[in-house]
């Protein structure tokens, strides 16, 4: 049998990765506008890079990285996340060094061992932005104002906002204590008895119905904090609503990630079912010294990129506007052998002036060759036969109306850059 991608692994074809395009562009698009820039980080790190920096208690970290000794004997992960290689990158690139804040975006695969369902994969694509060097709760909220703007020049509009404060380390460790008293009391399993000691917040995420039911009273971070995170907290939540971005408090919201402080947010999205997180972030003011670099505070958030799409399906298909993208705008027609090179130099010179175009290639007839003009979805389909090659002329033929029409091949290009100006 022919070969498969290895479980898990996330692949986009066309037409459905124009859709995957479209999402990884509006990010790009939404960060560029706030004066981001992009970087591309290895794919690659060193082992010890997550566990000190993802955190070893996360189950990222313990369960579900791609860890391999190379052949240089090199222990090496494929990136489970980016935010801790992005940091590595920046620090080793002295850019804290420089004006602050750093501010990059950048997106590409990343890699978790998980069980593989609808929307989770092992090898999935994230869009990650990060802003490294200031407190300014502003840059707290531009990012999410980033991600939301995003969303809603995708058309989405079927999700909610969760945000959550964790604290720093001086009012975390208090709650951690009061969690940890709370949870001691309660009736569970051992695995999770383990867990209160190394990462009670963990715990909060439970899925179970019965512990649940028992985790209904249980302290919450935002009790806790102190003055400082409180104001910064509110601050964020302030400038949310100055920017018309609707939230809700989710104070039992804890990221699958040990680097998180203070701001915590994830978008969660209405049609997508279990793994309905298309988003989430927040500040890791500890993340550069875990790291061994220097004291520097930073916030930022990844995307699910096959989960947007999938969302992008859902809404769509919901409204009844699904779309097929249109690529292409001018489909040329070569009738004979010989009209072969005359098409393919008109379509070269469209190409050049910034117009889609594609052709008819192998020996087709015209029946064909038109066939595939109406599939490509272009608006003009240009033919070129011996007739027209002797005349010194072109037939372009307007697919959404049937018309056709000579018009001098020497004046092509303006005469079908004009009409698809005026579309
Ligand atoms: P995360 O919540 O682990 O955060 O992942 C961000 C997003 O990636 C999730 O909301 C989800 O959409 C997508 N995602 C995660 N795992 C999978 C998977 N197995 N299959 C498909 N999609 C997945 C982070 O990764 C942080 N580094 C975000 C961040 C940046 N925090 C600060 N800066």
């Amino acid at each position: 049998m022919a070969f498969q991608a290895p479980k898990g692994v996330s692949e986009y074809v066309p037409p459905r990765s124009a859709l995957f395009e479209e999402a990884r562009e509006a990010f790009a698009t939404s960060a560029r506008r706030a004066c981001y820039g992009a970087v591309e980080t290895a794919v690659f790190e060193d082992t010890a890079l997550f566990v000190r920096g993802v955190g070893e208690s996360s189950d990222v970290v313990s369960k579900e990285m791609y860890s391999f000794a190379d052949r240089g004997g090199r222990e090496i992960t494929l990136r489970p996340e980016f935010t801790a290689g992005v940091l590595r990158s920046l620090l080793e690139h002295n850019l804290h060094k420089g004006a602050l804040p750093v501010k990059v975006w950048t997106s590409g695969p990343a890699f978790r061992y998980e069980r593989p369902q609808a929307g989770r994969y092992r090898q999935f694509y994230q869009f990650d932005l990060e802003a490294i060097g200031t407190e300014d709760p502003a840059v707290d909220a531009e990012t999410i104002a980033v991600a939301w703007d995003a969303y809603q020049s995708l058309g989405l509009r079927q999700y909610t906002l969760l945000l959550n404060s964790l604290g720093d380390k001086t009012c975390r460790p208090v709650y951690r204590e009061a969690l940890q008293k709370f949870l001691r009391a309660l009736d569970l399993d051992e695995e999770t008895r383990q867990r209160i000691e190394i990462n009670p917040l963990r715990v909060l995420d439970d899925k179970r119905p019965d512990v649940r039911a028992q985790l209904a009273n249980a302290p919450v971070m935002t009790d806790y904090l102190c003055a400082e995170c409180k104001a910064h907290y509110d601050t964020v939540r302030a400038l949310l609503d100055d920017l018309g971005i609707p939230f809700t408090d989710a104070p039992r919201l804890v990221r699958g990630l040990d680097y998180y402080t203070r701001t915590t947010y994830e978008f969660d999205h209405a049609l997508l079912g279990a793994q309905s997180g298309i988003g989430g972030g927040g500040r890791y003011d500890g993340l550069s010294e875990d790291i061994g670099g220097p004291p520097l505070p930073g916030i930022g958030f990844a995307v699910g990129l096959d989960r947007i799409v999938l969302a992008m399906e859902a809404e769509r298909a919901a409204a009844g506007t699904e779309t097929t993208p249109v690529a292409c705008q001018v489909f040329g027609v070569p009738l004979g052998a010989e009209a072969h090179a005359d098409v393919l130099t008109l379509m070269t010179n469209l190409r050049r002036a910034g117009v889609n175009a594609d052709m008819a290639f192998g020996a087709r007839g015209l029946k064909g060759a038109l066939r595939a003009a109406d599939r490509s979805g272009a608006a003009f389909a240009v033919l070129i036969g011996a007739e027209e090659r002797r005349a010194g002329t072109v037939s372009i033929k307007d697919l959404k109306t049937g018309d056709q029409q000579d018009v001098a091949a020497a004046q092509a290009t303006d005469w079908l850059i004009e009409r698809l100006g005026t579309q």
